[in-house]
């Protein structure tokens, strides 16, 4: 997929530029198909080149099991590559026909209380059964030896946002010869891991186990770990069936799927064996508090997914307008929808790409953000600014393909979180997790500091700064890593929490953080207080107080250095963040939750002693709401700006000449307005001003 030309990485060479397009769903205007003519004229006044097509239409597809019929795919694709566009194809199994269901109930998920859900919405399906792996991969054959070497097609789509579980007899057996795998076939060996002996639980063989639930068990800790991180295993094995039939017809034509923002059921990092390149679906709630905080937030789940395979990603789902299933659903003001778009490019999308092209008639969508709405025209607000957006997709093209160097890496572990979820104690229901790391993550935003999202074991040699925020779970491997880390000459800022129980759930027993992390940070964590929400605690950092929340340490230094210390409670005078050589590098511990202004300020500190340097010279102090990322590739870099905030920002000096991609002209300062953006390029290594 490397294009060795120019050192950028397409996500498919045969497309070398951004993809900007929509879902389209024209079998809901089969009866009336100058629409379908009208529609590939909106898409060119749109500059729109792709259409991703075929997400629901099993039952088009498949009217009766076994009878195919793609007339309405053909007329469609033929279309659109008369058109000069582009295709992304998806495989179906997103939503069953009804006569699959009807035949074969077993493809119908089972709850938790053991009813079968009947046949009706979507992502209702058993990821195990064997009836539903086969129709998907005959569907799925059908549609690859037809469409998988068309050149209007440039991508398969497999199904749709996955998620869910499912407790049927079915899954039941395969968690368990999961868990027979997992521990040897060794009862006891599953026993200690669970610590069973606890209310009786005690097993005494695999055919006793079943699926947590509250309708069984949910205080085995291990046993709910297991159990999502086997639903996780089911869908990326369903998602591999699925694809195989894609790939023995046409091995090169990439993968993806659409995932999803803080999804919290299933583990994407386990995705990214299956998939050639990392997808999206992003409808941030704009303008409902602070959006710069919105922005950032965005931005995590951006690198994230960038991250992911590194490399870049599309944004596969995005509205231009409004969605429908929030409980105020409010549309995005004037410019903000061409700034988010951009903002996903700044970060590493290769796309934008919107849900959905024409606004549904009917049914629960028809409320939807669309790109063409109810009224069929392109003399709206909305159209102009896709169309917008097009002419910037255009003009900057040649950013395609490019990445996005991050010195600064936040770790993100979806098992982690379910353990410290899973976990009563600390602050019962709400640890906080994704937002403490959002946090961190905004302070980085707010200086123009790229960032890395990144998994507790993957290598982080080449990252300057690591920030592991509440790393609860830490097993074995991610010990070593940190360690290994640091010592080889990293620096890690990691919070409290960190190694406080194992892989398998289980307390870390002896001085944590676990095991090698105390030498490394030089500390030794004994109790942990829990603040009311009513209540603050104090530090004091540099002879100024911050305010101390939710989670209070009480920490002893046994070789690192108090950065500062608690002014209240009974642990005032103790260390409340530290600072500790180990090996070539550095370890930093912050071992309460503040509220912000701490962590920010002392990152700052951080960053310097690392010598990390944001994308413009105000990193420290730029206008709240304002923020610049980079992209780059050998000699070229591309600097976006953006304003988040629906108010003129001031005057930002750039730091060095650059040329602005939208006007052509040299600029080495930007003033954006109310959510305004700037896309500017420049030599590496150019004069600085
Ligand atoms: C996505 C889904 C689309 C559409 C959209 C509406 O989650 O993939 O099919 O339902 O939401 O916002």
């Amino acid at each position: 997929m490397q294009d060795k030309d120019n050192g950028r990485k397409y996500v498919n060479p045969s497309f070398p530029r951004f993809v900007h397009g929509a879902d389209y769903n024209p079998e809901q205007w089969k009866e009336t198909k100058e629409i379908w003519d009208e529609d590939m004229r909106l898409v060119k006044e749109a500059g729109c080149n792709e259409m991703t097509l075929g997400i629901f239409s099993w039952a088009e597809l498949e009217p009766e099991e076994g009878r195919f019929d793609f007339s309405f795919l053909d007329e469609i694709i033929d279309k659109i590559r008369k058109n000069g566009g582009k295709v992304i194809l998806a495989t179906p199994s997103g939503a069953r026909p009804r006569w699959l269901a009807a035949k074969y109930p077993e493809v119908l998920r089972v709850r938790p209380d053991g009813t079968r859900i009947r046949f009706g919405e979507r992502h209702n399906h058993c990821y195990t059964s064997p009836v539903y792996r086969e129709k998907v991969r005959i569907i799925n054959t059908e549609l690859a030896k037809r469409y998988s070497r068309d050149p209007a097609v440039i991508g398969w789509h497999i199904s749709n946002e996955y998620g869910g579980e499912c407790h049927c007899p079915l899954c039941q057996e395969a968690f368990r010869k999961y868990l027979r795998e997992k521990y040897h076939n060794d009862i006891e060996e599953l026993n200690r891991a669970y610590w069973a002996r606890f209310w009786s639980h005690t097993y005494r063989d695999f055919s006793e186990i079943e699926s947590p639930s509250a309708y069984s068990d949910t205080s085995i800790h291990g046993l709910t770990l297991d159990w999502k991180r086997f639903v996780t295993r089911q869908t990326v094995d369903f998602m591999r069936s699925e694809t195989a039939p894609l790939k023995a017809e046409n091995p090169d034509l990439p993968v993806t799927t659409n995932m999803q923002y803080d999804f919290r059921d299933l583990d994407y990092f386990r995705f990214r064996d299956v998939l050639d390149f990392a997808s999206w679906d992003s409808y941030p709630l704009w303008h409902s508090g602070d959006d710069a905080l919105t922005a950032s937030e965005t931005a995590f789940w951006h690198d994230f997914y960038r991250c992911l395979k590194g490399r870049p990603f599309f944004l596969m789902e995005s509205t231009p307008s409004l969605v429908n299933w929030r409980e105020y659903n409010k549309p995005k003001k004037p410019g903000m929808d061409v700034l988010s778009s951009v903002q996903a490019v700044a970060h590493g999308s290769d796309s934008v790409q919107y849900f959905q092209w024409r606004k549904s008639r009917g049914s629960s969508e028809k409320m939807h953000g669309a790109v063409v709405g109810h009224d069929g025209t392109a003399d709206t607000r909305v159209f102009r600014s896709v169309a917008r957006t097009g002419e910037i997709l255009r003009k900057t093209g040649e950013i395609a393909g490019t990445e996005v160097r991050a010195e600064c890496a936040i770790l993100l572990d979806w098992e982690n979180r379910w353990a410290l979820e899973d976990c009563q104690g600390f602050i019962k229901n709400d640890k906080k997790y994704i937002e403490t790391c959002y946090g961190y993550h905004y302070a980085l935003w707010s200086r123009a500091v790229n960032c890395d999202v990144v998994h507790p074991r993957d290598d982080l040699g080449k990252y300057r700064l690591v920030i592991a925020p509440m790393l609860y779970m830490t097993d074995r491997e991610t010990v070593e890593n940190l360690a290994g880390y640091v010592k080889n000459g990293g620096t890690l800022l990691a919070t409290y929490h960190l190694g406080t129980v194992d892989g398998t759930d289980l307390c870390w027993t002896g001085k944590t953080p676990a095991g090698e992390l105390s030498e490394v940070f030089g500390i030794r964590r004994e109790e942990t207080d829990v603040l009311y929400p009513h209540q603050t605690g104090k530090v004091v950092f540099r002879g100024s107080e911050y305010a101390v929340r939710d989670v209070a340490e009480v920490i002893h230094a046994e070789g690192a250095e108090a950065v500062c210390e608690y002014a209240s409670d009974y642990y005032s005078g103790m260390p409340a963040a530290t600072k500790n050589r180990y090996g070539k590098g550095t370890a930093y511990y912050q071992a309460f939750r503040d509220d912000g202004t701490f962590a920010g300020e002392w990152l700052s500190l951080i960053l310097e002693e690392a010598g990390i340097e944001g994308n413009v010279p105000e990193w420290n102090g730029l206008p709240r709401g304002v923020t610049a990322h980079t992209r780059e590739s050998g000699d070229d870099l591309y600097l976006f700006c953006g304003n988040y905030y629906g108010a003129p920002a001031e005057e930002l000096r750039l730091g060095r000449t650059y040329t602005d991609m939208l006007t052509g002209e040299k600029a080495d300062s930007v003033r954006l307005g109310p959510y305004g953006l700037a896309v500017l390029k420049a030599e590496k290594g150019g004069p600085e001003v």
